[in-house]
């Protein structure tokens, strides 16, 4: 029975506003707790939309203004569902308001904005969460569950891919609702920080930090009318971004990101090649996850696919959903990510990732604009 409200004021209503109200609204029933969640207040500029906004997913008030949102007092989280190039400004005000945060990926536009937004939050000593959120994907929990028990052995490579096709159209503009992600000045960076952070965070995640990069990236249609300003401008993101590394632990990295994979919408897939074992997923069938186990006997060896749906412990978070055998989506993940920040509260342990572990993605991503950049090797800096 819950004794506590986690008060929410939520910053964007677009793709991650739906996401995220979806997950505050799920968790309480699923993964009940401490904490009941109330969707105080929906933040947005256009007021006729954020009261729709409101309306529609049962949010208590709404605000026009974030920093008005980020002064009341009624509000105990604040979650950055905005365009990369608000997150630095509002989380660093929401933190001095002593406000807990949920921010959106990728953390920031670049490192030196994240080390102030990390420094932001550890000094004012305010939970807060980067929405990271494959790693709560069952099959991919899973996953992780493998590598801790050491099934893997020495790990040998590492290699993931997330493909789209959404802006091969060369009249596509630039800039503005929904566009924003092909501006550089909104987004910091085009697939990298937009695709490949998530990959690179599940990688660090799984298989720990990487000591090196070698970068390649690509703009495909190099000008576009920017919505906002009516003129055709120079396109400043990456529409392609294939990099390779190594691991601290010598495991090699093998990246590729693009938005120019004709037939795929967002085909995010991950293959770890250790000694003794082998695993791979593919958002495509999100509650599946492929082994190859060596220490099988040899007649029998052979890749399988676990079908991550049982309700016993042994498969992360389905036992507070169905029967086994019926699969849950790419919105539980969300769900999941909400539970685990209130299961952090209530016990004390903050749950991962936090701004400091987002910042360790963020800095390889900086690494790999480098090393495209410049042509060369770039060591990744230790955290
Ligand atoms: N975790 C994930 O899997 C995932 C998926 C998609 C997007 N994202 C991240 O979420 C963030 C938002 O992306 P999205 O796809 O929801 O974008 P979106 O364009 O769908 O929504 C952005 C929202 O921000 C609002 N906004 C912009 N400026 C604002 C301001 N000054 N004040 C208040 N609201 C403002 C817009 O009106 C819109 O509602 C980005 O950082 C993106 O990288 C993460």
């Amino acid at each position: 029975m819950a004794t506590k409200t986690l008060n929410v004021g939520m910053i964007g209503y677009g793709f991650m506003g739906r996401a995220h109200s979806n997950a505050y609204k799920q968790v309480g029933q699923f993964f009940p707790g401490d904490y009941r969640v109330v969707l105080k207040a929906i933040c947005a500029r256009d007021e006729a939309k954020a009261k729709a906004f409101a309306e529609q997913w049962g949010y208590e008030s709404f605000e026009t203004d974030w920093r008005k949102l980020i002064a009341r007092p009624d509000i105990d989280v604040i979650d950055i569902c905005t365009p990369n190039n608000l997150h630095k400004e509002i989380a660093i005000a929401a933190a001095k308001a002593g406000k807990m945060i949920l921010c959106e990926k990728p953390l920031a536009m670049n490192t030196p904005e994240g080390v102030e937004m990390t420094e932001a939050v550890e000094k004012a000593g305010v939970a807060n969460m980067v929405w990271y959120n494959y790693r709560r994907i069952p099959a991919v929990t899973l996953a992780k569950r493998l590598i801790e028990e050491g099934r893997l052995g020495r790990v040998f490579h590492y290699r993931a891919k997330f493909l789209q096709d959404w802006t091969i159209k060369a009249d596509l503009p630039q800039g503005g609702q929904g566009l924003w992600r092909l501006d550089v000045a909104a987004a910091g960076s085009g697939v990298s920080g937009d695709l490949l952070a998530h990959c690179i965070d599940t990688a660090v995640w799984l298989n720990g930090a990487m000591s090196s990069v070698c970068c390649m990236t690509e703009t495909f249609v190099k000008e576009r009318m920017h919505t906002l300003t009516g003129k055709v401008e120079a396109v400043g993101i990456d529409d392609a971004c294939i990099f390779m590394g190594k691991f601290a632990n010598g495991s090699l990295a093998n990246f590729e990101s693009t938005r120019y994979a004709r037939g795929h919408k967002a085909q995010y897939t991950f293959e770890i090649n250790g000694e003794d074992m082998s695993i791979s997923w593919d958002l495509h069938d999100l509650h599946r996850l492929s082994i190859y186990d060596y220490k099988d006997e040899s007649k029998l060896r052979g890749w399988r696919s676990i079908h991550v749906t049982d309700n016993s412990p042994d498969h992360p978070y389905m036992a507070n959903w169905w029967v086994p055998g019926l699969a849950i989506g790419y919105d539980s993940s969300f769900t999941h990510q909400v539970a685990d920040f209130l299961m952090g509260l209530e016990t004390g342990k903050p749950q991962g990732p936090t701004f400091r572990d987002a910042l360790e993605t963020q800095q390889i991503l900086d690494c790999i604009l480098a090393s495209a950049k410049t042509r060369q090797w770039v060591d990744v800096p230790k955290t």
